[in-house]
């Protein structure tokens, strides 16, 4: 299965990435967490997108599409996998659809997460990371169950993101509309596109996309 979320900062694509990836196997591939292991390890590339990602603008294309075009060829990616933060911009969309077809495969489906604008705001600025595992919760909507404590591995070191300030946000929104919401009707003309009501709860938005994926019956 190969599979894109499409949805704007926030809408909750890493966490039901993170979920596909746990619950089926498909390979969580998130550009946003590739780009900011670059920027962490101090390398070439970490150094050319620092800035672009701390203004909340679009990492340039050519860019992108060779991380993905490599990430996509590696052995663990072969059971399937689910984009998550590519593509971005219709000439990604176009780029991957042209490396997928010269491998004889094509996208399964693109799940867009429909979330108001005024609800991210919320949801960003409550979010926080285990240091450990990676693993996402929310102050409000997914605490620890035992405070400052990681569920998955009993880590107790938590990071949140340096492009979560509300000023960044905004421009990750507006990138977003201007620049990313045109794949909506791309991938519509091609008939793979299925909208999810985000703004439902993470487990209601998990067993709506089961159901698209045919991993449940309908109404299960
Ligand atoms: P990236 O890391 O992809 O950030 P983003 O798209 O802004 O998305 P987020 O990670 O902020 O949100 P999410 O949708 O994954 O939500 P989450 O599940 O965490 O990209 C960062 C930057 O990298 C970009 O700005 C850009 O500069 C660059 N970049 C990356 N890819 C690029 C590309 N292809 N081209 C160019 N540049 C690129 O959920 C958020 C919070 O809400 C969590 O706390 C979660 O617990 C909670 N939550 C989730 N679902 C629900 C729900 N249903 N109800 C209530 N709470 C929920």
């Amino acid at each position: 299965m190969k599979l894109v979320l499409l949805g704007p900062p926030g809408a909750g694509k890493g966490t039901q990435a993170h979920r596909l990836e746990t619950c089926y196997g498909f390979r969580q591939l998130s550009t946003g967490d590739m780009l900011r292991a670059a920027v962490a390890s101090g390398s070439e590339l970490g150094m050319k997108v620092r800035s672009i990602m701390e203004r909340g603008d679009l990492v340039p294309d050519r860019i992108m599409i060779d991380m993905i075009a490599d990430r996509t060829e590696q052995s663990d990616c072969a059971g399937g996998f689910v984009l998550d933060g590519f593509p971005r911009t219709v000439p990604q969309a176009e780029a991957l659809d042209g490396m997928l077809g010269a491998r004889g495969m094509a996208l399964d489906r693109v799940i867009e997460l429909e979330v108001d604008d005024g609800a991210l705001i919320a949801r960003i600025s409550g979010r926080f990371t285990c240091a450990n595992c990676g693993t996402g919760y929310h102050d409000t909507h997914k605490p620890a169950r035992k405070a400052g404590v990681c569920d998955v591995c009993g880590g107790t070191e938590f990071v949140r993101r340096k492009d979560d300030n509300a000023e960044t946000v905004a421009a990750r929104l507006r990138a977003y509309h201007k620049q990313t919401a045109p794949l909506l009707p791309y991938y519509r003309d091609r008939g793979i596109l299925s909208t999810v009501d985000g703004m439902a709860s993470i487990d209601a938005v998990s067993r709506e996309i089961d159901r698209i994926l045919g991993k449940v019956e309908s109404g299960a």
